[in-house]
């Protein structure tokens, strides 16, 4: 496949726990909005000062700061054959950026209905050695490294539900967008973390 993946879909719905395979599976690094901006809170930079209150209101950071982000990250060498978006585009504009810079092959939107959203974020847990995505229910990390998962700022239930609102309203109008482009895949995110990633796997290697 020769140009980028968009992972799409509203927060918890598993685009961090997907990446992983299809990163695998296409050679494609993941750019993860989220994971950049976390970097530059935790490193204090200009940049994740600006951010940080956003973030943990649970509101999209400005799209200036993101496109910034993007741009800079698309002139690294490992993004010459296309790139895996994590959480990127969030917005109109955000797409109509990219579409600028990048060439898209394919849109797969993990579809989760609101009422399972909550539960997966108020449990998820991470691991910082490793970047790896748990749950408390659902994806139960090794014993051996419980003592050192952290819970994200943003992982509470009111923020939960600021984050719903913005995919709602800012975020979810893309999917039209891009399935009018003939680009957007729909998978039932609402199965097991295997069921799911077996689909997407699926569908990307009939591309
Ligand atoms: P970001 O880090 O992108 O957060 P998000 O989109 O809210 O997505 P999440 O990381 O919460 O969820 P996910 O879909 O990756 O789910 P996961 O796999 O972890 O963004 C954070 C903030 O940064 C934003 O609020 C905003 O402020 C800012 N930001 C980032 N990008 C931006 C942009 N482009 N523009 C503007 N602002 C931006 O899974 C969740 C949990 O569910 C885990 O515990 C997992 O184990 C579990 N789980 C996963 N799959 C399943 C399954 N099938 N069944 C049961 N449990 C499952």
């Amino acid at each position: 496949m020769k140009g980028s993946i968009v992972l799409f879909g509203p927060p918890g719905a598993g685009k961090g726990t997907q990446a992983n395979r299809i990163v695998s599976l296409t050679s494609k690094p993941q750019v993860s909005t989220g994971d950049m901006l976390r970097q530059a809170v935790s490193s204090g930079s200009e940049l994740g000062v600006a951010a940080r209150a956003f973030m943990e209101a649970g509101e999209l950071v400005p799209d200036d700061v993101i496109i910034g982000l993007i741009n800079q990250r698309l002139k690294e060498e490992d993004a010459s054959s296309g790139v895996l978006f994590d959480g990127f585009p969030r917005t109109i504009a955000q797409a109509e950026e990219l579409s600028k810079i990048a060439q898209l092959s394919v849109v797969i939107s993990i579809e989760v209905p609101d009422e399972s959203i909550v539960e997966r974020i108020v449990g998820r847990r991470m691991d910082p050695e490793t970047g790896n995505i748990y749950h408390i229910k659902f994806n139960p990390a090794p014993e051996s490294i419980a003592h050192r998962l952290i819970q994200r700022k943003d992982d509470n239930e009111s923020t939960v539900r600021t984050r719903l609102s913005a995919y709602h309203e800012q975020t979810s109008p893309l999917a039209s967008w891009y399935e009018s482009q003939g680009l957007l895949i729909k998978i039932n995110g609402n199965r097991s973390i295997k069921k799911v990633g077996d689909d997407i796997i699926s569908e990307l290697s009939d591309k």
